[in-house]
């Protein structure tokens, strides 16, 4: 696997176009426009940057001179594997992996980085769905090791020890093995433990600070619920807890009225400069 497609360019993707650059494939990143793909390009250059800054690379100029950034999905032919990254909105991400299937060659794998939709309803909306499967990354993707692999129940063999082989042995990560179920493992854990600590909040039980400082300072976690709700994105937040209800009909599921209505205010957490905390 060589030829990396990467469809959208935001956090995650271009956190997936970076790292598949640094470990030396020739990488595609799909945008909407111009204007995406110029602020794509910035967010990789920016990481770049500070990883050269922290010592974790030589140059950044030979892993950006890897990564092209293209508006049209025709380009993505050549490729030997196509993480799709795009927002977390099902029928868009059915619509890509349809086009997607005509597109490559019959040997190319089609991955998601789905953060909770079943990936067998991706798969579903392709001709061969034995080749798809999830490849969930964590953010921030060049920081955080880990990779799940999600098989469906039409996952051929041969393609998951495909990508866990090129999750760990090209891209230097480690890989866990999850079934196909909304969240896998790790956002099945973590999202109802962001969703306690905001109706937390809600409730005027304690405050936005104090909350996080428990969990910082109570349980050495890098960073406390609220500050990495707003880190990962709270319309993503409430995207997966929106999937995982959905899926198990579980209370704590169950999104708080105080999360949908910032996300209603367009208060999305460190990428708009305000959620729980400003920026
Ligand atoms: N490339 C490579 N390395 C980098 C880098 C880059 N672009 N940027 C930073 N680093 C390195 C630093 O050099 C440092 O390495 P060191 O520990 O060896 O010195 C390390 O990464 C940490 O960087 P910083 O010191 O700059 O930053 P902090 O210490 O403040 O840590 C953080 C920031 C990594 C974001 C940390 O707070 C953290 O891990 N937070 C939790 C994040 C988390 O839980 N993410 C998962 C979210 S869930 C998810 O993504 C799933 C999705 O579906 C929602």
């Amino acid at each position: 696997m060589y030829r990396i497609g990467v469809i959208g360019g935001g956090t995650m993707g271009a956190g997936i176009a970076e790292v598949a650059a640094r470990a030396g494939g020739d990488v595609l990143v799909l945008e909407r426009d111009t204007d995406t793909a110029y602020l794509a390009r910035a967010r990789i250059a920016r990481s770049l940057t500070r990883a050269v800054e922290a010592g974790k690379l030589a140059r950044a100029d030979d892993a950006a001179d890897r990564i092209a950034v293209t508006t049209s999905l025709d380009d993505f032919a050549d490729r030997d594997l196509v993480i799709e990254a795009a927002p977390e909105i099902e029928e868009l991400k059915i619509e890509f992996f349809t086009k997607l299937d005509a597109i490559v060659t019959p040997e190319a794998v089609l991955a998601t980085n789905t953060s909770s939709i079943p990936v067998i309803r991706l798969a579903g909306a392709t001709a061969n769905p034995g080749r798809v499967v999830g490849v969930h990354f964590f953010n921030p993707v060049p920081v955080l090791p880990l990779v799940e692999i999600v098989a469906t129940l039409k996952t051929d063999r041969a393609v998951l020890d495909k990508v866990t082989s090129y999750a760990r042995d090209v891209l230097g990560k480690r890989t866990i093995e999850s079934k196909d179920q909304a969240g896998f493992i790790v956002n099945a854990l973590l999202i109802p433990y962001l969703l306690a600590a905001i109706r937390m909040a809600e409730s005027g039980f304690a405050s936005i600070a104090d909350i996080d400082e428990g969990m910082t300072a109570g349980c050495a976690h890098p960073m406390g619920p609220l500050r990495l709700a707003d880190t990962i994105g709270l319309d993503v937040t409430l995207a997966i807890a929106e999937s995982l209800y959905q899926e198990f009909r579980e209370p704590h599921y169950a999104p708080p009225p105080l999360l949908r209505r910032m996300v209603d205010a367009g208060y999305l957490g460190r990428k708009t400069g305000h959620g729980f905390y400003t920026y």
